[in-house]
C-alpha cells in the first residue's frame, strides 16, 4: 500500500505534523451516546492510546485550546480531562513547554491500584520474579500490624517487580491467612488473587521513607550497592475494616515519581 491508513496510529506516529491528534489518537465515543461525561470519554482516549503505545513516554500532546477545537469540546473540558490524567501520575505538565506523556513511572498516592494496574495502565509489561512463597504462623509483630491473634496462619511472599524486564522493585508482602485457599493461587498479581476470594482491599494506609539499598537488595534489583530507594509500607483493609496485606515495597529511586494532589482546606 502507497499510503497510510489515516486511521493506522502506529503508521502515523513519526508523521504527527501531518497527522491530527485526533486521527492518532482515536475520537471520542460519539457526543452523548456513550453516557459518560466528555471530560471522561477524552481521559479514555489518552489512557487508550498510551496503554497501546500510540503515545509514548515524553510525547508531547498538543495544546489545549488545539485539542478543544479538534475534538469539538470546550478547553474547561480539555482541561479537566487533563487534570484528572496529571493527578494519576500518567501525563505531566512542564512550565512554559505543555503537556507531555509521563517518562518515569510516576505513582499517584490517592488511588490504591496494584502493581500490575500500574505497569499495563501506562503500557508497560508486568512480569514478577518468585523470590519466596512461603505460609507461616503470624509473628508478633505481624499480629499488631494485621490485627491478628498469635499463631494465626499467614502467607508470605517476597517478588522482584520487573516492567519491560526491567526490576523496577522488591516487594515483601504477608497476608493473612483468611484471604487466600493458598500460596499456589497467585500468579502475577496478588490483588487479581485477592480478588478472585472477595478479599481486595479496598482501602490502605501508606508510610514512605528513603533508603539506602543492602548489598542484597542492590544484587537483586541491578543497581549500586547503597544506591537511595523508597520504601513504601502499605497496610491494606476490607471494606469490613480487617486488615488483609502488609506490604514492603522498595522501589528503585531513579524508576518512580510519587506524585499527590493536595487541595486547600476551604
Ligand atoms: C503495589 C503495592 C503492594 C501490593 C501490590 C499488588 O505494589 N505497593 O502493597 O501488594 O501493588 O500488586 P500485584 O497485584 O501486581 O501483585
Amino acid at each position: 500500500m502507497l499510503f497510510p491508513k489515516p486511521s493506522d496510529g502506529a503508521v502515523l506516529r513519526g508523521g504527527a505534523k501531518l497527522t491530527m491528534f485526533s486521527e492518532r489518537i482515536g475520537g471520542l465515543d460519539g457526543h452523548g451516546q456513550d453516557h459518560a461525561p466528555l471530560y471522561k470519554q477524552l481521559q479514555r482516549a489518552l489512557r487508550d492510546a498510551i496503554q497501546k503505545k500510540i503515545l509514548g513516554p515524553d510525547d508531547a500532546l498538543p495544546a489545549e485550546r488545539d485539542m478543544a477545537e479538534e475534538f469539538s469540546i470546550s478547553r474547561i473540558t480539555v482541561r479537566k480531562a487533563l487534570d484528572g490524567l496529571v493527578s494519576e501520575g500518567l501525563l505531566t505538565r512542564r512550565q512554559g513547554a505543555g503537556t507531555f506523556v509521563a517518562a518515569r513511572v510516576e505513582k499517584s498516592f490517592s488511588k490504591l491500584t496494584s502493581f500490575t494496574e500500574d505497569m499495563i495502565s501506562r503500557g508497560r509489561v508486568p512480569r514478577s520474579e518468585w523470590i519466596s512463597k512461603a505460609v507461616g504462623a503470624v509473628t508478633p509483630e505481624e499480629s499488631l500490624t494485621l490485627g491478628l491473634s498469635p499463631g494465626t496462619p499467614v502467607f508470605r511472599f517476597a517478588r522482584i517487580r520487573y516492567a519491560d524486564g526491567a526490576p523496577m522493585a522488591l516487594e515483601y508482602s504477608t497476608v493473612a491467612g483468611f484471604a487466600l485457599p493458598s500460596a499456589e493461587v497467585v500468579g502475577v498479581s496478588l490483588y487479581e488473587a485477592l480478588e478472585a476470594t472477595g478479599h481486595r482491599p479496598g482501602r490502605a494506609l501508606q508510610r514512605l521513607r528513603a533508603v539506602l539499598f543492602t548489598a542484597e537488595q542492590a544484587d537483586l534489583l541491578g543497581v549500586p550497592v547503597k544506591d537511595a530507594g523508597l520504601l513504601i509500607e502499605r497496610r491494606s483493609f476490607l471494606p469490613d475494616g480487617r486488615a488483609v496485606e502488609v506490604t514492603q515495597s522498595y522501589y528503585r529511586g531513579d524508576a518512580y515519581d510519587f506524585v499527590a494532589e493536595l487541595n486547600a482546606l476551604s
